[in-house]
């Protein structure tokens, strides 16, 4: 079968990587990709965001399945684009990708449904706001609505960074329309883990869990980031902890759904916290996290194709899906300076280590061909994945996994995975 996978990042190639080990796949076609994808798949230069071009494409080349990596599209109705015409896709519809479009929807399908979340209150009105500010406790959280590349969550420890918070996002629009409603929410403490799932409209099957690193210095200093590592499982992520949230949230959410008329099929990724008073929920998001996904299909031993098809056809329940019992950990390769401001063009060398290296990946994020040779083209360059036996196995073999690629301004975080030592 012809797969087309749509995106450009680290996730996009690690998704495309596990459909390349389908034996049910012949060509791989990825919009618009990257310089890593390129090995395996023919890259498109059409944008996420070119419905028309997109689906001209899967009917021209006769594409039998499309995934779709990214939210923006999802969230902009791409999967009703290819259903109109009758085409095969991977992902929620419209009318359920909301469930990461709009912060505000999700809270208030999480309080209609008493899944566990973060108490809070929406505004479309920053008079309110403001006024409701006066009479909180800090720390207090602010969200922009809509998708802001996962930056628009301010927390803020005092009223008055509260107030400058609701003027960025209400008033200036710093986030773009994402700001025209606000999510008003409690803070909460404890761990994050990262639990993707696969979903088919009723039935729900949750993948290994995974913790992200989102601040880009060490010690979690410094700006909010894309994702700069992330291991898989997440030692946290208990038994009993797996046993709650499939009571009270996995389930709950896939039902919420149905019951809203808002049928989800795709991913469901649940950004947790483990609080004193047990997990709950985040945020949701509709697509494979990056770099969750990075971490993820490496150990998943079940073809993905299989997966896809059963999430489309309504028969995940029949599917066996397996994660082998080991660990995997990504360091993610940065230019010097992201996320704020960062040079690019720089050759990368040692990309060739990792070419039949068992147990080894290096997933493109930010790159491009120049002259024949791959270069840095963004802020996260790329994702190298090593596996283990156990964690601690799997970070010592992803830092020595990142000494092979070099290039100028290569930055990256000392310490990922380094939350284990505390489990
Ligand atoms: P989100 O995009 O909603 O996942 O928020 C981004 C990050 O902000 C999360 O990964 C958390 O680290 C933090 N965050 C979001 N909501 C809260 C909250 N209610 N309490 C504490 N931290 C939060
Ligand atoms: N790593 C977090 C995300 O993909 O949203």
């Amino acid at each position: 079968m012809k797969v087309l996978i749509v995106g450009s990042g680290g996730r996009e190639h690690a998704i495309a990587w596990k459909v390349a080990q389908s034996p049910k796949v012949d060509k791989i076609y990825c919009a618009p990709g990257n310089a890593g994808i390129e090995e395996f798949a023919e890259c498109v230069p059409i944008k996420a965001m070119e419905f028309d071009k997109l689906v001209a494409f899967a009917k021209e080349n006769e594409i039998d399945l499309t995934v779709i990596g990214m939210d923006d599209p999802l969230v902009g109705g791409v999967v009703d684009a290819f259903e109109a015409e009758g085409l095969r896709v991977f992902g929620p519809r419209k009318n359920a990708a909301i469930l990461e479009g709009s912060k505000a929807f999700s809270k208030d399908l999480m309080k209609k449904y008493n899944i566990p979340t973060a108490a809070y209150e929406n505004f479309d009105d920053a008079q309110a706001a403001l006024e409701y500010l006066e009479t909180a406790k800090f720390p207090i959280v602010l969200k922009a609505d809509g998708l802001a590349l996962g930056k628009g969550v301010l927390i803020c420890n005092t009223l008055e960074e509260a107030k400058a918070g609701v003027k960025e996002i209400m008033e200036d629009k710093k986030f773009g329309s994402a700001g025209n409603t606000m999510v008003i929410e409690e803070f909460m403490t404890g761990r994050e883990v990262s639990v993707l799932s696969y979903v088919d409209g009723k039935t729900i099957k949750p993948m290994t869990s995974a913790q992200d690193h989102k601040r880009a210095k060490d010690g979690d200093q410094g700006l909010n980031t894309g994702g700069m590592g992330t291991f898989s499982p997440s030692p946290f992520y208990t038994e009993e902890v797996d046993e709650f949230c499939k009571k009270y949230i996995y389930q709950a959410t896939v039902d919420a759904m149905a019951a809203e008329g808002r049928e989800f099929k795709g991913i469901i990724f649940f950004g947790l916290m483990l609080t004193a008073d047990g997990p709950k929920v985040l945020e949701y998001n509709a697509r494979f996290g990056d770099p969750e996904a990075q971490v993820v299909l490496p150990r998943m031993k079940t073809d993905i194709i299989d997966v896809f098809e059963a999430c489309i056809d309504g028969t995940l329940d029949q599917v066996d899906l397996q994660f082998e019992d080991n660990a995997a950990v990504c360091v993610v390769l940065a230019s010097d300076g992201y996320p704020v401001s960062y040079q690019k063009g720089f050759p990368i060398k040692g990309l060739e280590s990792f070419k039949d290296k068992d147990g080894y990946y290096v997933f493109h994020a930010g790159t491009a061909k120049k002259d024949g040779q791959i270069v840095t083209n963004g802020g996260r360059v790329l994702g190298v994945v090593a596996k283990g036996e156990d964690l601690k196995k799997a970070r010592a073999n992803a830092y020595e996994a990142i000494k092979l690629v070099e290039f100028d301004n290569k930055y990256y975080r000392h310490d990922i995975g380094k939350a284990i030592d505390e489990a």
